[in-house]
């Protein structure tokens, strides 16, 4: 079976045939119990019954089941916070600050709720003692340090939480299953039993998912279908920067984000996370251009910096970070022939700062605005931002969400922003540069004289 994507195979192979993935095969055994199990689980469903809804015992629940996790971060990722009666899957790599994240969200909920931390990675010394460094030394969240689902199981049942945190999901195992820990097998039942559990008390189930790039765990994808919520979380080791990205969702929207920072007191929320990634930026440099990015439904402004040298090689370079080789060649290739820029005796470096990765096609014009900048050694205004796609012809072409991007820029202090021509909105304290091709979009960033040729 796949370790990623749970597809079974009849022989071992390198290349799981259906994900992709390498080295993702491992061997399961499946026993006649487990097959028995199955079955009469199946079976179990025979009692169902038809329940017709009655509308008018919906409304104030809702709220009510929902609860908040004492970040604001948090809370916006997940519509408010955990519902109870719900799955929700917090994947990520080891390391990235999952138990830290859900021990201060139990923290904070042990307030007011019964809450159960599960762990089989750490010892209770270690779970206490990161509890306390989080904040709640006097807190009353039970701990229970176990492996085996049936204990886990029965754990739950004696001590009736109302939030558990299982951590992680991969180290439980059920022990009539003759697999290992970690398998597929171990943890899509491990999951689904626990899933039942919480439906039936409507506790507020947490799992923890270890991604692990070697393939040696099932991943939290196998997981995917059978949690309400599915959330990763992610971040650069060499950062202390962490991303909730929210990417399956039954109770709210999907695609709302949550940024913390670790630090010394867990983590903390990004308050301005619109600006993170300018806070190093040296305004009035040449070969810098801010563009508002999208990132979820959020607005994150990046800056896109270019460095254009004569080359010393007969090939002249290109090289990019956070942004596609093949969209700066296009660029390139339209600058050229629409304005006339010689570039093919310089090396052009491009790089998105901040180690921010740009795919968005709206950041075209910030991106040949800076090689522009460079180029002819002149800074753009700083007070100026761009948002528009650059077409093959050299047009200028809209892009999603302009108006949000350009609020967001206009409440850290931009106040002009070249966009496309077609953009009709009205955005306050923003004045809108409307700029239908390249040329014209360089001019009014006074990088070369309007209506100048060459
Ligand atoms: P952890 O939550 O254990 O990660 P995961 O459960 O995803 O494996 O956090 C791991 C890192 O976070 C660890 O390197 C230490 C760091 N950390 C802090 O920087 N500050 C803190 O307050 C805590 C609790 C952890
Ligand atoms: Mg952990």
């Amino acid at each position: 079976m796949c370790n990623s994507c749970s597809t079974t195979h009849l022989q071992w192979s390198g290349k799981c045939s259906s994900c992709g993935e390498w080295n993702t095969l491992a061997e399961e055994r499946v026993d006649r119990s487990s097959v028995a199990r199955a079955a009469r689980a199946s079976r179990r469903g025979g009692g169902s019954r038809v329940s017709i809804l009655d509308s008018a015992d919906l409304g104030d629940t809702r709220l009510a089941l929902t609860v908040p996790t004492g970040s604001f971060e948090f809370d916006r990722a997940l519509g408010g916070g955990i519902t109870l009666g719900s799955v929700t899957l917090i994947g990520g790599e080891p390391g990235i600050g999952k138990s830290t994240l859900l021990t201060q969200f139990l923290v904070c909920a042990a307030k007011e709720h019964r809450c159960l931390y599960v762990s089989a990675e750490e010892s209770m010394p270690q779970l206490a003692g990161r509890i306390s460094r989080l904040g709640g030394g006097e807190s009353s969240i039970g701990i229970l340090i176990a492996s085996e689902l049936q204990e886990i199981e029965g754990q739950i049942t004696e001590f009736k939480p109302e939030i558990v945190v299982i951590d992680s999901i991969q180290t439980i195992a059920d022990s009539d299953l003759a697999s290992s820990s970690g398998s597929v097998n171990q943890v899509r039942e491990c999951a689904t039993r626990l899933a039942e559990v919480a439906k039936r008390e409507g506790i507020a189930l947490v799992l923890v998912g270890h991604v692990t790039k070697d393939g040696t765990l099932a991943g939290p994808r196998v997981l995917e279908h059978l949690v309400d919520t599915v959330a990763y979380f992610e971040g650069d080791r060499d950062s202390s920067m962490r991303v909730l990205r929210v990417i399956k969702h039954r109770f709210g929207p999907v695609g709302d984000l949550g940024i913390f920072e670790m630090g010394n007191t867990g983590l903390a929320d990004v308050a301005n996370a619109t600006g993170v990634h300018l806070s190093d930026r040296v305004a009035g440099q040449a070969g810098s251009a801010v563009f508002p990015a999208l990132d979820g439904r959020r607005v994150m402004l990046t800056e896109v910096q270019a460095l254009v040298v004569p080359t010393s090689s007969e090939q002249p370079r290109r090289v990019v970070t956070g942004l596609e080789t093949n969209r700066l060649l296009l660029l390139l290739a339209v600058l050229e022939k629409k304005i006339g820029v010689r570039l093919h005796n310089k090396d052009v470096f491009v790089s998105v700062a901040g180690g921010v990765k740009l795919s968005d096609p709206a950041a075209d014009l910030a991106v040949v605005t800076a090689v522009v900048s460079s180029l002819v050694d002149r800074p753009v205004d700083p007070s100026l931002i761009f948002v528009g796609e650059v077409g093959l012809g050299g047009e200028i072409r809209s892009a999603s969400s302009s108006r949000q991007r350009m609020a967001e820029a206009r409440r850290l202090g931009f106040s002009r922003c070249l966009v496309a021509a077609g953009f009709s909105d009205d955005v306050p304290g923003m004045f809108a540069v409307k700029v239908k091709d390249v040329r014209s979009a360089l001019g009014e960033a006074s990088l070369i004289r309007q209506g100048a040729a060459g």
